[in-house]
């Protein structure tokens, strides 16, 4: 596996990079012709991409190719202040011209065993299939600070080699349930991006990283694309062990 590190002086630059990549990659997508289809996480960090994508990118970027995904959600209504899908509304879906018919969210609201295989119907449909997968050109992802990524926890390892695409499971310190893309789903990904920032994220990503005795352990250690690069996209604070 090999990793690609972009690190930049601040959580804005972070965003701003990220910003330039997906523009060009959905300018590429557009002169062929052919769908941009992204999965994008939760939290905070992502804020710093989609309030930039909202302010400065409504224009630039062909939005009518643009077909949106998640790589996971927390089992809660679309209007509630944790749902992933209502953060993206609010931050970007409101302020950019994209189809709402290629807004695809996971439904937090419904009961998690019934949306795992309703979602999973959905990529199937929605995605050209590789290796018996979905796959996505583009995975946008964060880092928790216990090194779970999408909702895939420490505990949850062996989602990386699940014949599933989707899955179900729950945050170990709150037990919120949570509809996650499984990781071997992750890895048939043309491309695997993850935004870190915050110098809480600085020691783990270091053991990741470096490959120390322990990276194992960390879900995000065991991601990458299908071409088995992962690329971080990091701010200085993050990167600050490196
Ligand atoms: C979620 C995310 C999760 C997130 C990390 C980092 O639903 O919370 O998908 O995997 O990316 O927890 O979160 P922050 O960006 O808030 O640090």
């Amino acid at each position: 596996m090999k990793n690609s590190l972009h690190i930049y002086e601040t959580p804005e630059e972070m965003g701003r990079a990220v910003a330039e990549m997906i523009l060009a990659k959905a300018k590429e997508k557009n002169k062929l012709s052919l769908p941009f289809n992204i999965a994008v996480s939760g939290g905070n960090t992502p804020k710093f991409l989609f309030s930039l994508l909202a302010d400065e990118y409504a224009d630039s970027i062909p939005w009518h190719f643009v077909r949106l995904f998640w790589v996971d959600e927390r089992c809660v209504p679309p209007t509630h202040p944790e749902s992933n899908f209502g953060m993206t509304f609010e931050t970007l879906l409101k302020q950019v011209p994209i189809h709402e018919a290629n807004i695809f969210r996971m439904q937090g609201e419904l009961n998690p065993e019934a949306e795992v295989l309703r979602y999973q119907d959905l990529l199937e449909k929605e995605l050209p299939m590789e290796n018996g997968f979905p796959q996505f050109d583009l995975v946008l992802l964060g880092m928790g600070d216990d090194g779970h990524t999408a909702s895939i926890f420490p505990n949850n390892l062996s989602l990386f080699q699940s014949k599933l695409t989707v899955a179900m499971t729950v945050h170990p310190q709150s037990g919120q349930k949570r509809i996650t893309l499984t990781g071997t789903t992750i890895q048939e990904a043309l491309q695997v991006v993850f935004l870190i920032t915050g110098a809480s994220k600085s020691g783990v990503l270091r053991q990741i990283i470096l490959q120390e005795s322990t990276c194992e352990s960390f879900p995000a250690f065991h991601v990458h694309s299908n071409t088995g690069v992962a690329e971080f996209y990091l701010d200085k604070a993050a990167a600050s062990e490196l």
